[in-house]
């Protein structure tokens, strides 16, 4: 395999959910609760909630991240016959309060060490990326928090990546975007960011168009391929 040689990089810009923050730590929250169903619940809500940003999308019917997010949990909970109000309202605060992976606060504090801007480029709202980020104590390491919702259309629409290049006035080349999601990465690439595949699952290549530049399993791994 040839050596990664990455281009210029002026700011690190990352994907939220899957990536920065765990999204299945909510349901592990409330496991007790939920009994041997945790992960399926989990998982299914996860999905809808994409499946409802893509298809609401092509629909042209916008409604944020936080709605998307509850609508998704209501069908995975049907699903699964759980009606318990409680534990909804429980779930959808843990949501609020999600873990970050243990690597980011360190990889962003040193990203932001080596001169590179960061930033967060998410489909969630800011009310919810406020939460997220305040709650890991990111606030310090990040430079921006931009959001799809002034926009009105969902990821991986190329107008959302075009949002992050319009706000940190810069080229899109000399974005590196970081994802967990292989589509993002997919959305990215083909824009014209330096997309970095944050493979954290061991996932299986989508067969999309754009080609991430780097593949590496968890954020700080990117570290060895940027100058200091
Ligand atoms: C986000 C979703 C796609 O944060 O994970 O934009």
């Amino acid at each position: 395999m040839n050596p990664v040689v990455l281009k210029s990089v002026k700011q690190a810009v990352f994907d939220a959910y899957g990536t920065l923050f765990d999204v299945h730590s909510a349901a592990s929250r409330h496991q007790a609760r939920l009994g041997e169903k945790a992960p399926e619940v989990s998982a299914l809500w996860r999905t809808k909630q994409l499946e409802y940003t893509w298809l609401r999308s092509l629909m042209q019917r916008y409604v944020d991240f936080w709605q998307v997010t509850q609508d998704a949990l209501d069908y995975a909970l049907d699903s699964h016959q759980i009606e318990d109000s409680s534990l909804r309202k429980d779930l959808l605060n843990a949501y609020h309060e999600l873990a970050c992976y243990p690597e980011v606060p360190e990889s962003l504090r040193e990203l932001k060490q080596r001169g590179i801007g960061t930033a967060i480029l998410s489909n969630g709202s800011p009310e919810m990326l406020e939460a997220g980020v305040g709650n890991s104590h990111l606030q310090g390491n990040l430079d921006a928090i931009i959001s799809v919702d002034v926009i009105g259309i969902f990821k991986p629409s190329p107008q959302v990546y075009q949002l992050a290049t319009n706000h940190l006035a810069c080229n899109p080349e000399e974005i590196l975007f970081f994802s967990s999601n292989a589509w993002d990465v997919s959305g990215a690439a083909t824009y014209g960011f330096q997309a970095v595949w944050v493979n954290r699952f061991a996932q299986a290549p989508e067969r999309l168009p754009g080609t991430p530049v780097l593949e590496i399993k968890t954020l700080d791994a990117v570290l060895e391929y940027l100058p200091f």
